[in-house]
């Protein structure tokens, strides 16, 4: 089946003005809000899969169908792999095998995000594939990176290897926004065109199929711990060069 997706249409054309001001303020307040009974049922399922088998963690939050959760299972072999997702009817979608190696799970991702950094949970690679873009100027709080639970995502990398956040959306603006954010957080990475190859999920095969393009952001060196804090308090010594 051929479905046609149209281009992302906002009323913002480059970078939020508002983006680093709002970042910011999320990295100083740090997130803490009630987690609902659903998510929290949920959590209780990953916990088990972990007393059963531990394993170190791979997410993949707003899985939709999950089809994706099931690729990444294949991909990381070591480890538990994740999916998350608000929507029932989506993961409704996804087509069951017998494979047991990863799970999916109805929730909030922020809820789980913050049950994962609560429990003092590292997640080794967090693929955000095509979060829903939000793409009115007044909705930057929504996005992944104007939302106040984006602090959650460094904790829970903080540990990680190269390359182990990786967000793609067919929003330019989006991942480049998203790039900043992390980069005002300490940590660096690289936007680029997302090579052609087989979809990794269903919007992904959608947009290619329209004709978009695709961007991605991905991690490409650990966080420098208390980079933000630095930057909050206004200091620069993490630019300034070392001792010869
Ligand atoms: C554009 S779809 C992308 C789905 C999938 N990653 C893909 O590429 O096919 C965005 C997904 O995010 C989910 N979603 C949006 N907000 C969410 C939230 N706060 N927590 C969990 N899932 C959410 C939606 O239900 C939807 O399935």
């Amino acid at each position: 089946m051929h479905t046609h997706s149209r281009q992302v249409v906002s009323n913002q054309q480059y970078l939020h003005p508002r983006l680093a001001e709002v970042v910011l303020r999320h990295l100083r307040a740090g997130y803490k809000k009630p987690v609902a009974p659903h998510s929290a049922a949920a959590f209780g399922q990953l916990l088990q899969a972990l007393a059963t088998t531990p394993r170190p963690l791979v997410l993949d939050s707003f899985c939709g169908t999950g089809h994706s959760t099931a690729d990444l299972a294949r991909r990381h072999p070591q480890h538990l792999v994740v999916g998350v997702d608000k929507s029932a009817r989506r993961l409704a979608r996804h087509p069951h095998t017998a494979a047991t190696d990863y799970l999916l799970l109805q929730a909030d991702c922020a809820d789980i995000w913050q049950l994962l950094a609560m429990h003092g949970l590292s997640v080794d690679y967090h693929y955000l594939l095509y979060p829903n873009p939000w793409p009115k100027a007044a909705h930057l709080q929504r996005r992944v990176h104007g939302h106040g639970s984006f602090p959650l995502l460094l904790r829970l990398a903080s540990g990680g290897t190269p390359g182990c956040i990786e967000l793609r959306s067919n929003w330019q603006v989006y991942v480049e926004e998203f790039g900043i954010a992390m980069h005002l957080a300490g940590v660096p990475g690289r936007v680029a065109r997302l090579p052609s190859g087989p979809a990794l999920t269903l919007f992904e095969r959608k947009y290619r199929d329209s004709g978009h393009d695709l961007w991605r952001y991905s991690s490409t060196a650990r966080r420098q711990p208390g980079a933000e804090g630095r930057r909050l308090a206004g200091d620069n010594s993490a630019a300034r060069p070392g001792p010869p």
